[in-house]
């Protein structure tokens, strides 16, 4: 574990303690007004010792939730909430951002009291609200250029509460076939204005995004989740791969602190991406990339040291092990990880 156990510069502001990411983890286990619990604080100071974790998906304002509490960013208590989050992971020496999250069309009005939910274009994504059966997904309102303009203002002002909160930074998600990736995907995005039908168009939400975040916390402080891949939430559509190309060469130009895959499995092809989507995300983005997806602390060190990213991202077995750094620096094997254990904050 020559690699994994190394430290990292991100950039001049921030060194991780090791390459080891927590994986943004969605556990559904916020109160009731979407505020961080004290088990919540207890779970993530158990996880400290990771270079960086990466907090569970937390919407940037109230229609941004497709899913029973889910943490938020955008009022008092919230903040208050996170505060108390940071301090304990701090106390431990640890790293840790906050994902920024709006599901645009994966959002259901249940959870908001709304009448619609928001998205590039007008198009339903199939199915319900997972465990909630008789929650089927709505028609979205194609969002107007007022709506963008307020989306973008609302994912900056979420980025200085995060900052407020003592987050080390945040983490655009941009993956998972959630708002901003709805953008990016033709099955999602059939807008005729300057927000769709071109590469140049399609990325100028996630871009606008991107860019008033810097302009609020600094690049050293902004990464980004992207899936050029489409595989949740999403279909799949060739011309895609386009857009991506032109996304990537854009973000290329920015400094942000890290790149990170959106996947489950990294060891799933697409054709119009000629391969894996890390390997895609690889050969066109030379900047810090974050691998994730299916890996073990072995076969992630492998993967580092061929050159296939910077830093290795671990979800489920860190569900499973709160003391997977540990486990990883003593050689010791981790405690393989199951649904079930989806119940509880251990
Ligand atoms: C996830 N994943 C995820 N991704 C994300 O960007 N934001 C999130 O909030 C969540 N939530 C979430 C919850 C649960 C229960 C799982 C299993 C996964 C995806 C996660 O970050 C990671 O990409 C995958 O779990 C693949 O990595 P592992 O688990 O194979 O190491």
């Amino acid at each position: 574990m020559d690699k994994l156990l190394t430290p990292y510069s991100l950039n001049p502001t921030l060194t991780l303690q090791n390459r080891i990411l927590m994986a943004p983890l969605t556990r559904c286990m916020a109160d009731p007004d979407l505020v961080p619990t004290q088990a919540m604080v207890e779970y993530y100071a158990r996880r400290a010792d990771a270079g960086l974790i990466i907090s569970e998906a937390t919407i940037i304002r109230a229609d941004g939730q497709g899913y029973p509490n889910t943490p938020g960013l955008f009022t008092r208590a919230q903040i208050d909430g996170w505060r108390k989050v940071t301090e304990a992971v701090h106390a431990k020496g640890g790293k840790m951002f906050a994902q920024l999250w709006h599901t645009g069309r994966v959002a259901h009005p249940h959870f908001f009291g709304g009448e619609y939910v928001l998205a590039p274009s007008a198009l339903a994504v199939e199915g319900s609200v997972p465990r909630m059966r008789e929650l089927v997904y709505t028609v979205p309102k194609a969002a107007s250029h007022a709506d963008i303009k307020q989306l973008v203002e609302d994912y900056a002002q979420a980025a200085a509460n995060a900052m407020e909160a003592g987050f080390d930074g945040v983490e655009i998600h941009g993956a998972n076939g959630y708002l901003i990736d709805q953008f990016l995907h033709h099955a999602a995005n059939i807008r005729t204005d300057e927000y769709g039908q071109t590469p140049e168009n399609m990325a100028r939400f996630p871009l606008a995004v991107v860019d008033s975040i810097i302009a609020r916390i600094g690049s050293d402080r902004t990464a980004l989740r992207v899936s050029p891949g489409a595989y949740f939430n999403m279909g799949a559509d060739a011309r895609d791969r386009e857009v991506f190309d032109y996304l990537l060469t854009q973000l290329e130009q920015r400094d942000l602190a890290y790149l990170h895959l959106g996947i489950f499995d990294d060891s799933m092809t697409f054709d119009y991406l000629d391969g894996t989507a890390s390997a895609y995300l690889r050969s066109h983005y030379r900047k810090t990339l974050v691998g994730v997806g299916g890996y073990s602390a072995e076969t992630g060190d492998n993967a580092i040291t061929a050159g296939k990213f910077d830093l290795l991202a671990i979800g489920r077995p860190f569900i499973a092990n709160p003391d997977y750094v540990a486990r990883v620096k003593a050689g010791q094997p981790v405690v393989e990880y199951s649904d079930e254990m989806l119940a509880s904050l251990i």
